[in-house]
């Protein structure tokens, strides 16, 4: 693997990771340089997505760099036949990194392993999404003050999300306290659990939101993820298991704010997209400039 790469959060140590957050703070500052002047990034999308590509690639044109890529792997080569392989090894013959969202897990991996050029994890399947996680911890950061010491209620679907699973391997790092609310159906993986153990990460499993959320610093809400269900009848027996209502929110601390890596679907109600707690579409501007940090940071201008 390039060492380059980001693929999972991982790949960065807690240094690294404030370096980045220090970064975005900069780009927030400024965000409109010249510094990838002559850089060409590729964006790979074998997968649906609104904030993550269009971020990266707002992020690439601001710092005055050119973008290629597909946003549909349907009118790609892919259709035809050609292997992950032999399309990271053409890209890389025309661009300085590539950004890749890919529906199997392990892909990243798989890309960095045999690309030349950096490659950064858009999302794999159910594992990882750890440019998300950053601008979830840079979001944390501007809204609490500290990464350190923090209560974080994470709601949903602990199973298939991605976010989930990089957000609690980063927060490994600032001494969090968990509360993991979800359905019998999808609750957090046994792998996260016992890297909680591990790391002596104390949390608390839950299948009620109501009621378990005022004593939170952060509302990490996520969506049902249909596209990771094989059987549709149980992903509509779960769909609905969880909507926040503005109501839900009168008890909760002063500091509390939610977050959404979005879309959403049904589960943050719109009523509460006018309480000063709601966070979510901030939390996704945050992402331009945490993705700036990272193409700067991969290509180490
Ligand atoms: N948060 C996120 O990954 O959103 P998109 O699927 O729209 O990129």
């Amino acid at each position: 693997m390039s060492n380059r790469s980001l693929v999972s959060i991982s790949d960065y140590n807690k240094e690294e990771i404030l370096e980045i957050l220090d970064a975005a703070a900069d780009f927030e500052a400024n965000p409109n340089r010249s510094t990838l002047k002559g850089k060409v990034i590729a964006t790979l999308f074998f997968e649906p997505s609104t904030r993550t590509r269009l971020s990266f690639e707002t992020a690439v044109l601001r710092l005055g760099g050119s973008v290629i890529g597909f946003s549909d792997a349907a009118t790609s080569s892919s259709v035809k036949g050609e292997t992950l392989n032999d399309t990271i090894r053409m890209v890389s013959c025309y661009a300085d990194a590539i950004v890749m969202r890919h529906p199997f897990e392990g892909a990243a991996r798989y890309a960095a392993e045999i690309s030349p050029v950096p490659i950064i994890n858009a999302g794999d399947g159910a594992n990882q999404h750890p440019s998300q996680t950053l601008l979830d911890l840079y979001s944390i950061l501007k809204t609490q003050g500290t990464l350190d010491n923090l209560k974080i209620c994470v709601a949903g679907d602990l199973k298939y999300g991605r976010t989930v699973h990089s957000l609690i391997m980063a927060m490994s790092y600032f001494h969090p306290s968990f509360r993991f609310i979800a359905p019998e159906e999808l609750k957090l993986n046994e792998e996260y659990r016992i890297f909680c153990l591990r790391n002596n990460i104390p949390f608390e499993e839950t299948t009620e939101l109501n009621e378990n959320i005022n004593d939170a610093d952060i509302l990490y809400m996520t969506r049902v993820q249909r596209e990771r269900f094989q059987d549709l009848m149980e992903y509509e027996r779960v769909k609905n298991v969880y909507t926040l209502k503005n109501s839900m929110l009168e008890n909760t601390k002063p500091n509390l704010r939610i977050l959404h890596p979005l879309p959403r679907v049904a589960e943050i109600s719109p009523d509460v997209d006018k309480n000063e707690k709601a966070y979510y579409f901030q939390q996704a501007q945050n992402g331009l400039y945490i993705r700036q940090a990272i193409i700067s940071k991969v290509l180490s201008i």
